[in-house]
């Protein structure tokens, strides 16, 4: 059976997502790095307790098994052996030294806030059940997808609104609780290009496990593109249908994602048109953004976007339009 779970184990999640883009035993970044560091180093200090352990195990089985004839002597039993005593006391106390050490340097390490300009400052808000990243310098903001440079120290403040969240990165580095009222810090790089998956690590309800983001790591010079991509004005607004479009979104869904309501806060779609994902979950197309559009709960339960089945087949088409040329 454990042999079974262990192949199951390495089912293949590369069909849906690229290989290296949730695992934490490929890190691409120097958080995640250290903490393989970790896993390894203390994997091989357990092997090495499991097989002294089942080496005494073995040889007190074999050497001191019912056999024809013989009968213990139980006046030759100890109650008592000081040497012993001091061994199976000092080894574990080395073993958890061992291990504390190289954990608490890790620790103070990556709790380092990196300094300078080449520091990429990123706030993260962790909302039920979609992430919110503002790039306060760049001075835009934008949900669900984070764009980073490769190579660069990115430094994130990390709070929440609601309850707790965890925000995690299995393949560069993490995980950071998310906390209402209090702002905690990580700081990660990506030491190659590539879309890594983000996840929620903190139960928090309904859709604790829909609650996904996409990390894209990419070289400097895209890095750039997508900033002055996402700091331009939005594109104008030209057809008739678009048009349309917009009249539905500034009557009803301005009211949540323009932040005027606060209890009901979405995401930001100032520049929607970008995005490579509908709601984290879902791929980026006019099928699936109607769909949500239409029955948001059905997809994410508990999420507080309200249905919008009361638009007609040509608004929603109006709607769905306005939205993805918000490039
Ligand atoms: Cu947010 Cu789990």
């Amino acid at each position: 059976l454990a042999l079974a779970m262990l192949v199951l184990a390495g089912c293949d999640s590369s069909k849906i997502l690229p290989s290296d883009a949730l695992n934490v035993l490929d890190p691409k970044g120097t958080a995640g790095e250290k903490s393989l560091d970790l896993i390894y180093f203390s994997i091989a200090i357990m092997l090495v307790v499991f097989a002294i352990v089942m080496a005494i195990f073995i040889y007190v089985l074999v050497k001191f098994r019912k056999r024809e004839g013989v009968t213990l002597d139980r006046s030759k039993y100890k109650d008592h052996n000081t040497v012993l005593e001091i061994i199976w006391t000092v080894l574990p106390i080395a073993a958890l030294v061992a291990l504390a050490i190289p954990t608490v340097k890790y620790t103070f390490d990556l709790a380092e806030v990196p300094k300078g300009d080449d520091v990429l400052v990123v706030e993260v808000v962790g909302h039920q059940y979609w992430w919110e990243f503002k790039y306060p310098k760049q001075g835009f903001k934008t949900a669900q997808e984070l764009h980073i440079p490769v190579g660069k120290k990115v430094h994130f403040k990390i709070t929440g609104t609601d309850v707790l969240h965890a925000f995690w990165v299995p393949a560069l580095g993490g995980k950071m609780d998310v906390i209402p009222g209090r702002v905690n810090e990580l700081t990660l790089d990506a030491k190659k290009a590539g879309l890594y998956h983000g996840k929620c690590a903190e139960l928090c309800g309904a859709s604790h496990a829909l609650m996904d983001f996409k990390v894209v790591a990419e070289e400097q010079a895209d890095f750039d593109k997508w900033l002055a991509k996402m700091s331009a004005p939005p594109a104008p607004v030209v057809t008739a249908k678009e048009k349309q479009g917009e009249e539905i979104f500034n009557s009803s869904c301005i009211k949540c994602h323009a932040g005027m309501d606060p209890k009901r806060q979405g995401p930001d779609l100032t520049k929607f048109g970008n995005r490579q994902s509908i709601a984290g979950v879902l791929k980026y197309d006019e099928k699936n953004l109607k769909a949500w559009l239409k029955d948001p709960k059905s997809i994410k339960p508990g999420t507080k976007m309200e249905k919008f089945d009361f638009l007609n087949d040509q608004e929603l088409d109006a709607l769905t339009q306005y939205l993805m040329n918000r490039k």
